[in-house]
């Protein structure tokens, strides 16, 4: 599978994907060119089967929109839609209260409710705002994940990340300035 920045070619398909879309189809799919705005698509043996809407925020990257092909659902394509937008900057989403599935696959990658808006949506259902604090896309040093391994501040976790490609554990240890850690 790939995922790749959506170019015009890819909108055609990107619509015919909106047409199983729960709530309201996206009928304009313009805001992908908004500068503000990325559209990513994922495609295996070249077909679309997935994307991943983006805005960019200040201070937070929020999806917009997300839809993988129902024929192609819980294998782990959502997962890495997320995950190739994932920065240094918290990511969050509004969904319907009633998108059950939805709400589960957001909870099970790590996602949180931060809040309720009641009425969000023009059929007056409510939204649930989720949030993934730390949506930095490194590897899980100091978080259990390795006994005894330094805890590493978010500074120190960027420097392991060259152009959105993780360092190996034993590069990064190398050139990591050891009495910076805490
Ligand atoms: C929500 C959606 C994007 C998930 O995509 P997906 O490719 O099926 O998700 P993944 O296969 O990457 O699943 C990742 C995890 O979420 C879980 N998950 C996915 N869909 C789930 C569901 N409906 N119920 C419970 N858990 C679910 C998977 O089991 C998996 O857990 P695991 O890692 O423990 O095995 C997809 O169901 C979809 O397009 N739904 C319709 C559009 C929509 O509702 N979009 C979101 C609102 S904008």
């Amino acid at each position: 599978m790939t995922i790749t920045k959506a170019s015009q070619k890819d909108i055609p398909a990107v619509m015919e994907l909106e047409k199983s879309f729960p709530g309201t189809p996206w009928k304009n799919p313009s805001s992908f060119q908004k500068p503000d705005h990325s559209l990513f698509v994922s495609k295996s043996e070249g077909k679309t089967n997935g994307y991943i809407l983006v805005h960019h925020k200040p201070d937070s990257n929020h999806i917009v929109k997300m839809m993988v092909d129902p024929n192609s659902r819980k294998s782990g394509i959502g997962k890495s839609l997320v995950n190739h937008v994932k920065s240094d900057t918290p990511l969050s989403l509004n969904v319907r209260a009633s998108n059950t599935g939805a709400i589960n696959f957001y909870n099970s990658i790590g996602f949180k409710k931060s809040a309720e808006h009641a009425g969000y949506y023009k059929n007056g259902e409510s939204a649930h705002e989720m949030l993934m604090e730390d949506a930095a896309p490194t590897v899980a040093i100091g978080n259990g994940a390795m006994d005894n391994a330094p805890v590493v501040s978010k500074e120190q976790q960027k420097k392991i990340v060259t152009k959105g490609k993780l360092k190996s554990f034993k590069e990064f240890c190398e050139e990591l300035d050891t009495e910076s850690l805490q």
